[in-house]
């Protein structure tokens, strides 16, 4: 797609997204190394998809800006309950049962997991978190700052992401969110570029997240999320792109 399309959008242009009741999110958020936009992506996905039900946002990172102390930042500053509930789990291990039990336990129909800033052990713990549902699908989503260091690791990421999804024989879907894009640099060109590029073949989703003072206002949920309304509805709506386990492809050949 062309680069000049994507940038045509203001946050503020995006319709208020309400998802389908019959969409329940597994989502596992991820990304490069620290800053990539992984917690503020986090909180802003929730946002929009508590407004279809329960939602449990697993915060596996104990960095300054975490999930956990975003939530507790709002109810500090406003005195109300966050619209999802954010529950901490930073151990190495057990992050994948934790997540299973909660959800159970606490009836949330979404799960949002906050994963802190490399592809480890948590990574795949996370990506082991099957949806409850038949239909549904656990969704990778790559928070990626369009910086020529952070988009060195998107292949590595993928790698290891499709290497679960292989050892389960199961789909993981995988979108990457274009994050603080600075629009006065050739980054986020350069960047599609080499997702473009047929050896390579990144899955990104169209919806760009600018630079923005807004979204930098940490604690705050705002009703009306900006971009993140049509990053969420591109995520819902099924233009998430599929990490086909190999064996499947081999036996579907
Ligand atoms: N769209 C944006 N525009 C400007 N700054 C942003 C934007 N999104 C996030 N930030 C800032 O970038 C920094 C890193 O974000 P954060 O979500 O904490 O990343 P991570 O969880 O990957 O470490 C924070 O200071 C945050 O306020
Ligand atoms: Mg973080």
């Amino acid at each position: 797609m062309p680069y000049s399309d994507m940038l045509l959008q203001t946050c503020e242009k995006y319709p208020r997204y309400v998802p389908p009741d019959n969409y329940r999110a597994t989502w596992i958020v991820g990304g490069g190394k620290g800053g990539t936009v992984k917690t503020t992506s986090a909180i802003h996905l929730a946002t929009v998809i508590a407004r279809s039900g329960s939602t449990l946002v697993i915060d596996a990172d104990a960095g300054s800006q975490s999930s956990a102390k975003w939530a507790a930042t709002y109810q500090q500053i406003t005195g109300k309950e966050p619209p999802f509930t954010v529950v901490q789990h930073t151990l190495e291990t057990g992050l994948a049962a934790t997540a299973r039990r909660i959800r159970r336990e606490g009836g949330f129909k979404h799960l949002i997991v906050d994963l802190p800033g490399n592809a480890g052990a948590q990574f795949g713990q996370a990506l082991r978190i099957a949806p409850e549902d038949a239909g549904g699908q656990t969704e990778l989503i790559l928070a990626i700052t369009p910086s020529k260091i952070e988009v060195v690791t998107i292949n590595g990421t993928l790698e290891k992401a499709g290497e679960v999804a292989e050892e389960l024989e199961r789909e993981i879907g995988a979108q990457i969110i274009w994050c603080r894009n600075d629009s006065r640099t050739i980054e986020l060109s350069d960047a599609i570029e080499a997702a473009d590029d047929e050896s390579q073949g990144w899955p990104y989703l169209r919806t760009v997240v600018p630079q923005r003072v807004r979204y930098r206002n940490f604690g705050e949920i705002p009703d009306h999320t900006g971009s993140y309304e049509g990053v969420v509805s591109e995520i819902v709506e099924g233009k998430a792109v599929v990490l086909q386990h190999k064996k499947k492809e081999i036996g579907a050949a």
